[in-house]
């Protein structure tokens, strides 16, 4: 089980992974099949993550957080995953989706107010982009935002927003000029306990099941100007620069999600016998193993390589974007071969609700859809290399 793996981790970032193995192992890994049956938000267990630190591992001290690098953001979401993989969406949006993009486009005053109680965990943060009609082709999106004087009125319907029933602040993205397509979408802030603003239909899932997904519907929501993040019309930029940060965290949690369910798999093959002999010592079971522990690694080295490359971005401003994609697009089909493997070898018992591994498998299939499907990374990656489109 343990390998030669020589990336260089300093004694913070052991720190923080043993930290976070050790609470998601003790707190999250013993309740998550009870959330996953019953659907509940876990409250409990997310707040304790806040008091811990996890909700804003890369935002500065001054803004609540925990003033890290992403590496250890990485790892930390990783031994989350591991653990649960609900717990590690509702982790990953908070950290990137929500917190980046407000600590890279946000105002002084924006951070004050809209970073510090997400970062601190005292609030949850949400991220929507997505329109019923507008998911990959995200620039089509119909709802709209109006000024008038010093505030702008937003109508529209977004779907499949992560945390979107349970999120006091939303990062919105919305038209406000459609005729400049792209060029027109602005970003907003969004409190959710204002009128105009509710939640539409829940969605109910086949995996990630404790984290809250929904629609968000906005009638006559009133937001002022010092509520948007960024210039009018630098919404889809601010969105897509988001979505690279976002990626590398769902990379992460493909990541997590690929060793429990190996490590599992590896367990049984040791201990379960037919024909005479531990299960593992069939060729057909140790190939498996092989092939899986060595997707595993490879995933590991883009994800922690596009972690890197996010840090560095933080000093050179250069785009990470082909890092972020390749990451996400290999450790999430690699959560899928993994998993898809983990539960043939445990044959009924991986099936049965009795062990956690169906789970794993029904969880990592998000991983390829969501944060931009693995068709879209295909698009970005080679979109990058040839320089063509
Ligand atoms: N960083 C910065 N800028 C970027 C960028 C990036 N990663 N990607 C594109 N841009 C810029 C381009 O430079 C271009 O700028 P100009 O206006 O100056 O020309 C502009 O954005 C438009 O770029 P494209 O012409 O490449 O745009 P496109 O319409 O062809 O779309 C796309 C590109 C890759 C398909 C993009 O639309 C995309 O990523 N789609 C997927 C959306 C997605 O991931 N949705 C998931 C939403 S979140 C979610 O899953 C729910 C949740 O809560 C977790």
């Amino acid at each position: 089980m343990s390998s030669n793996f020589l990336f260089p981790l300093t004694e913070e970032h052991e720190m923080i992974r043993q930290t976070a193995r050790d609470f998601a192992q003790n707190e999250i890994a013993p309740i998550a099949a009870e959330y996953d049956d019953s659907g509940e938000f876990p409250y409990p267990t997310v707040k304790k993550m806040g008091e811990m630190g996890f909700m804003g591992i890369e935002v500065p001290e001054e803004y609540g957080g925990a003033g890290m690098d992403t590496l250890s953001y990485v790892l930390a979401l990783e031994e989350i995953c591991k653990a649960d993989a609900s717990h590690g969406t509702i982790m990953s949006v908070n950290n990137s989706l929500y917190s980046y993009g407000l600590l890279k486009f946000g105002t002084e005053s924006q951070k004050v107010k809209f970073l510090t109680p997400v970062a601190t965990g005292k609030a949850i943060g949400a991220y929507s982009l997505t329109e019923p009609m507008s998911g990959s082709d995200a620039s089509t999106m119909r709802s709209r935002a109006v000024r008038d004087g010093d505030v702008y009125i937003i109508n529209g319907r977004k779907s499949w927003v992560t945390s979107g029933p349970v999120a006091n602040y939303v990062v919105l993205f919305t038209m406000t000029a459609p005729e400049k397509k792209h060029r027109g979408i602005t970003a907003f802030l969004i409190e959710t306990d204002k009128p105009g603003f509710s939640v539409g239909k829940k969605e109910p899932k086949l995996g990630i099941r404790a984290s809250a997904t929904s629609e968000i519907l906005f009638e006559d929501y009133r937001v002022p100007v010092e509520n948007r993040l960024g210039e009018e019309g630098e919404g889809f930029k601010i969105a897509m620069t988001v979505l690279d940060a976002g990626r590398v965290g769902i990379g992460a949690q493909g990541l997590g999600i690929s060793e429990a369910a190996y490590e599992a798999s590896l367990q049984f093959s040791r201990e379960r016998e037919a024909f005479g002999q531990k299960i593992g010592e069939f060729e057909g079971i140790g190939f498996k193993l092989a092939d899986m522990k060595t997707h595993i690694e490879a995933a590991r080295l883009l994800v922690y390589n596009a972690a890197m490359a996010k840090e560095r971005s933080k000093k050179t401003g250069e785009r990470f974007t082909l890092e972020a994609s390749m990451a996400k697009l290999f450790a999430s089909e690699t959560a899928m071969f993994v998993t898809h493997a983990a539960v043939q070898i445990h044959a009924g018992m991986g099936y049965s609700k009795e062990l956690p591994i169906e789970r794993y498998f029904r969880d990592a299939k998000i991983t390829e859809i969501y944060e931009g499907t693995n068709e879209i990374q295909r698009l970005v990656i080679s979109r990058w290399e040839t320089g063509l489109k």
